[in-house]
């Protein structure tokens, strides 16, 4: 299994604020938070903790942002100063603000992402970003971290389904070579919206390999100056 990029950038010394880690069990009630957020409806809370340890062929990546953990650290915020639980039954009464309980680190994740290994495929299950982090290129970096583990996992193809009205992440997918091949009717359970099926060509091929790492080598560069 190959290094994750977050790991291989702090190998060559570089100080990253953007880092992507394996998924871990503690992880899971951010990235639930992060999940309710980001979809219309949601996986049942004991999936993620199902495929991290049930699933063999399931790869799922979180994304920290390195700068909120070292804030916390520096200056507690007031959201951490009231992590105190509340006696009961105050904590009972409706309308008070919400107190996260979870620690600085687990505050620092702002996105996640997963695929399950399918004989050669890759099909990616999941992608989203927090709402207060879009639009800075860290899905597409999601992305770029999903593909890697594709080609390290052997997989030929990458595929997913989309929602036919989610443009934001069909556009995403497109800028990476993914093309529409077919439609799975009312698939979504909550909406009976239809799903776009997307595939790559094969990534192994030296067309797509030479797209992904010049798309790769821009968003590096743009991160860099985050
Ligand atoms: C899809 C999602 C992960 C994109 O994350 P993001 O961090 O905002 O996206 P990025 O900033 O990395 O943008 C990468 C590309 O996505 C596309 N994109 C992102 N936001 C877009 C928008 N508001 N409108 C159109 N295209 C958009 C663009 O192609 C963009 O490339 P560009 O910067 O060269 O234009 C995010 O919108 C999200 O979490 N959505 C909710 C969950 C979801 O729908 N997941 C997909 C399920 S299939």
């Amino acid at each position: 299994m190959a290094l994750l990029t977050s790991i291989v950038l702090r190998q060559k010394g570089m100080k990253v604020r953007y880092v992507v880690d394996r998924m871990t069990m503690p992880d899971v009630a951010r990235v639930i938070e992060i999940e309710r957020l980001a979809y219309p409806s949601t996986w049942p809370p004991s999936a993620y903790r199902k495929e991290l340890q049930d699933n063999r062929w399931a790869h799922y990546i979180v994304l920290r942002d390195k700068q909120i953990a070292e804030m916390r650290e520096a200056v507690p915020s007031e959201m951490d100063r009231q992590r105190k639980p509340r006696p009961f039954p105050l904590s009972l009464l409706p309308n008070r603000p919400t107190v996260t309980t979870l620690s600085p680190d687990l505050n620092s994740i702002v996105g996640f992402a997963g695929l399950w290994l399918m004989i050669d495929e890759a099909h990616i299950t999941t992608i989203a970003m927090h709402p207060g982090f879009r639009r800075r290129g860290l899905g597409e970096f999601l992305l770029v971290n999903l593909i890697d583990i594709a080609y390290d996992i052997g997989a030929r193809w990458v595929t997913l389904e989309v929602r036919v009205s989610n443009y934001t992440a069909q556009n995403l997918y497109r800028k990476y070579g993914f093309r529409e091949a077919g439609l799975r009717h009312r698939y979504y359970s909550d909406n009976q919206e239809d799903a776009l099926i997307m595939w790559t060509e094969e990534i192994a091929s030296p067309a797509y390999k030479q797209k992904f790492l010049e798309l790769k080598t821009t968003l590096y560069h743009k991160l860099e100056t985050q």
